[in-house]
């Protein structure tokens, strides 16, 4: 079976529409096709400053979330990325082959470092990419299921795994992404041409999945849209609207046309509270699975660890070939 690899940072407490919608229901769904590898990635998440207490029951609540939406460790082998120091130390290697340059057009570095003040910023914002290239090359990725925001950060992992298979003989499988066009990019409710960020966003442009449902029908409500009324699909001049039936659609399992259709002469106040609605009725049992995971920590932790026992015999295995590759010292 090809194997996948994702990874999502618990740098908030949670997930929010965006990242479901745009990679976590596809883990879900690829869990049965793919030798499936799901990683907490808590050391991205010390990048731009953090608390280590929060940090550590970020992970344990991400971990908990990912269950709650349908990972099963049954079927998938997920795990915590600090639990396997593996990755570290690729990424050190690959470091050595990526240019200053190469790193420094990285987009999502330049947005966060320019956000912090450029002196502020840290190296490890800076090598982030680097760390990722490494959790996905670990595991000899075959897909990599994405938002679009990280369609650079994985054209890198390619050519990182390509020059490194060019320079030392083949040893990485070169890794594609996986990105769903439809909800690759879910947008900030306040701000319809920007993506709905756990960084950027303001409270009022996001979705979180473990807010209380009436708050986040009240956002939705608020959401912006431009002044017509007329219910159609429009990413260039209805982007708000547009975003809006994104989301209705992919939660609902009702096609886009069925909903334009739907809502014909209704307006658009309609549309956002029945789709306040369908996100109650969504969250509502993740919320519940959530907590149920999070009152047992002690199994979270079995599992988490069993996770990574699983994930460290693959990345044992590639780290020695790469250590041999690059002629590491090894006593004869
Ligand atoms: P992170 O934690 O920011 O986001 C997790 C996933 O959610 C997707 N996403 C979105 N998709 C659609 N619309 C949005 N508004 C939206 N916001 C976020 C992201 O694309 C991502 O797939 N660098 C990664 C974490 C990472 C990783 C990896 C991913 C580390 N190592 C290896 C894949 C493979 C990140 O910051 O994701």
């Amino acid at each position: 079976r090809p194997r996948v690899f994702s990874g999502i940072q618990p740098t908030a407490d949670s997930f929010h529409l965006g990242n479901y919608l745009g990679a976590v229901r596809h883990w879900v769904a690829l869990q049965d096709s793919h030798d499936a590898f799901y990683c907490v990635v808590d050391q991205h998440a010390i990048t731009a400053g953090h608390d280590p207490k929060v940090l550590r029951q970020r992970s344990r609540l991400a971990a908990a979330q990912l269950l709650a939406v349908g990972l099963d460790p049954e079927r998938c082998t997920l795990f915590v990325q600090s639990q396997v120091p593996e990755h570290a130390q690729l990424a050190w290697v690959l470091g050595c082959i990526t240019g200053f340059g190469e790193a420094s057009r990285m987009t999502q570095f330049k947005d966060k470092s320019a956000r912090q003040g450029n002196e502020r910023a840290s190296i490890g914002l800076f090598t982030y990419p680097i760390l990722q290239a490494a959790d996905i090359l670990l595991y000899q990725a075959n897909a990599v299921p994405v938002g679009e925001d990280q369609r650079q950060h994985l054209e890198l992992s390619r050519d990182l795994a390509q020059r490194f298979n060019k320079l030392f003989g083949r040893t990485f499988t070169v890794p594609a992404p996986h990105i769903v066009k439809d909800t690759a990019k879910i947008t900030d409710l306040q701000d319809p041409t920007a993506k709905m960020s756990k960084s950027s966003s303001s409270p009022g442009g996001i979705v979180d999945l473990l807010d209380d449902p009436a708050r986040s029908a009240k956002k939705i409500r608020s959401a912006v849209t431009d002044t017509g009324r007329e219910v159609v699909f429009d990413a260039e001049t209805k982007p708000g609207i547009a975003n809006l039936l994104t989301i209705y659609s992919a939660l609902s399992g009702r096609s886009i046309d069925d909903l334009v259709a739907a809502y014909d002469g209704r307006g658009y106040g309609d549309l956002k509270k029945d789709l306040g609605e369908v996100v109650r009725d969504f969250v509502g049992p993740i919320q519940e699975r959530t907590r149920s995971h999070l009152a047992d920590p002690a199994q979270l932790d079995k599992l988490l660890v069993a996770g990574a026992e699983k994930a460290r015999q693959v990345a044992v295995e590639t780290l020695g070939v790469v250590y041999d590759r690059v002629g590491f010292y090894r006593p004869v």
